[in-house]
């Protein structure tokens, strides 16, 4: 059920409408602007002294702007740093590098009292309702935390009133006030997890992986509440996922992300229509298509091995470990940066970091079979090194 769906009693009234008008018309504003973002995280080792042997490049040059009242999702496999990234724009992961402006606030200079009262803009929506609810609270408590915490609960009834349209801008009756977190279903809680999020009237939510622990048929509910609210209040949203379909159907623009870093950013339609990274064909070719014709004839990319470790991420272009089309010049040694391709009917907004992305497209360069290249675990030690078969040694893998 939606939000709009659940109103009985009339239409939602939204916390600060005419803001959220102002919200949507600022469209092409940039609200977020991330530069280079890194999260290094040191590995420790030693009994009596802590001594760094080396880090894991959770996050590793990170830069994406987010436009008021957009939908950005961000798409990649387990492991490669999306909830790191999400965690370090609302700096509750400190960046090791880079810089985070938020409405034309560079974060990294606010500290104690006034990043506090910042992060009441930025909220965050988290995959498992229940282990972020606190299950000893009460509904109205949990809500009631965050607008104490930001001096909005001084007027008793203004601050019951407010509760009361949380609840029905998220479907839930006023009767679940004085309920637990447990006393409720997975898609319920979610619900109780994205009016705790708005209870603060936010600009901005990050929601990391906001339905992916939620039944298939709960699943759709969600994501239409997420947009529901999204028009009512105008908020801007940074969706973290791993599924496609998910965030092809909520986002305006995608970025996939690939071992710290995006290797392709586009508008959504853009992005599923013309993949242009080998990374992203490869998540594309994954997503089964429920038509059998064009399920038998499409292209199908079967990428072998895992995720090389962040702690020891491979030289040059980050994926030419698993690469397809993996050249030997440039590939192994120097690092793509996203840019804009010269290709017939792309856009400039559609930017890819693959030095031979014109070339794969018009089919000049094919696809191969490739050796993966492992990495070897022990070079944890000083960043990333060059891998060459010699010093990895190769498990092969093939792509058909
Ligand atoms: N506090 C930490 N200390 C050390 N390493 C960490 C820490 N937090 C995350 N990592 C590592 O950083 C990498 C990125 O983790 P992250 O959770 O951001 O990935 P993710 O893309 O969100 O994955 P998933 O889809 O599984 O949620 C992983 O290798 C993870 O083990
Ligand atoms: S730069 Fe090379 S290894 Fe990387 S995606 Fe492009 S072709 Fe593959
Ligand atoms: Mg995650």
């Amino acid at each position: 059920m939606s939000a709009n769906q659940s109103t009985e009693t009339g239409s939602p009234r939204s916390i600060r409408g005419s803001e959220a008008e102002e919200k949507l018309r600022g469209v092409d504003e940039v609200l977020l602007d991330a530069r280079d973002v890194e999260v290094h995280f040191p590995i420790k080792r030693g009994v009596i002294f802590d001594k760094t042997v080396g880090y894991v490049y959770a996050v590793d040059g990170m830069t994406l702007q987010i436009r008021k009242g957009e939908t950005y999702g961000l798409v990649g496999e387990s492991g490669c740093g999306k909830s790191t990234f999400g965690r370090a724009l609302l700096r509750l992961e400190e960046p090791t590098n880079g810089t985070v402006t938020f409405a034309g606030t560079d974060l990294s200079t606010l500290k104690g009292e006034e990043l506090r009262t910042k992060r009441r803009d930025m909220q965050m929506v988290f995959q498992d309702p229940l282990s972020s609810l606190d299950p000893r609270q009460t509904v109205e408590s949990l809500l009631l935390e965050g607008m104490h915490a930001h001096g909005l609960t001084k007027d008793k009834e203004a601050a019951g009133a407010r509760l009361r349209e949380l609840l029905q801008a998220v479907g839930l009756p006023a009767a679940a006030l004085r309920k637990y977190p447990h006393e409720f279903s997975g898609g319920q809680r979610q619900r109780i997890g994205i009016a705790r999020a708005l209870s603060v009237d936010p600009q901005l939510i990050v929601a990391d992986e906001p339905v992916s622990a939620l039944d298939v048929s709960v699943q759709a509910q969600v994501i239409n509440l997420l947009e529901d609210v999204q028009e009512q209040f105008g908020l801007t949203y940074l969706v973290i996922a791993h599924d496609l379909a998910v965030v092809r159907h909520i986002s305006d623009r995608v970025g996939v992300m690939y071992l710290g870093s995006l290797v392709e950013e586009a508008d959504a339609d853009g992005l599923y229509a013309t993949p242009l990274h080998p990374y992203t064909r490869a998540l594309m070719s994954a997503v089964p298509i429920p038509d059998p014709l064009i399920e038998d004839h499409r292209e199908q990319i079967i990428l072998a091995g895992d995720l090389p470790s962040p702690a020891n991420p491979p030289s040059g272009c980050r994926f030419h470990t698993r690469c397809p089309w993996r050249q030997e010049e440039l590939c192994d040694t120097e690092r793509p940066q996203l840019r804009v391709v010269q290709i017939d009917g792309v856009p400039a907004s559609h930017r890819v970091a693959c030095h031979y992305a014109e070339q794969i497209h018009s089919g000049e360069i094919e696809r191969h079979e490739v050796d993966a290249m492992a990495i070897d675990p022990a070079a944890n030690e000083g960043g990333p090194t060059v891998n060459t078969q010699e010093n990895v040694g190769g498990q092969p893998f093939s792509t058909p």
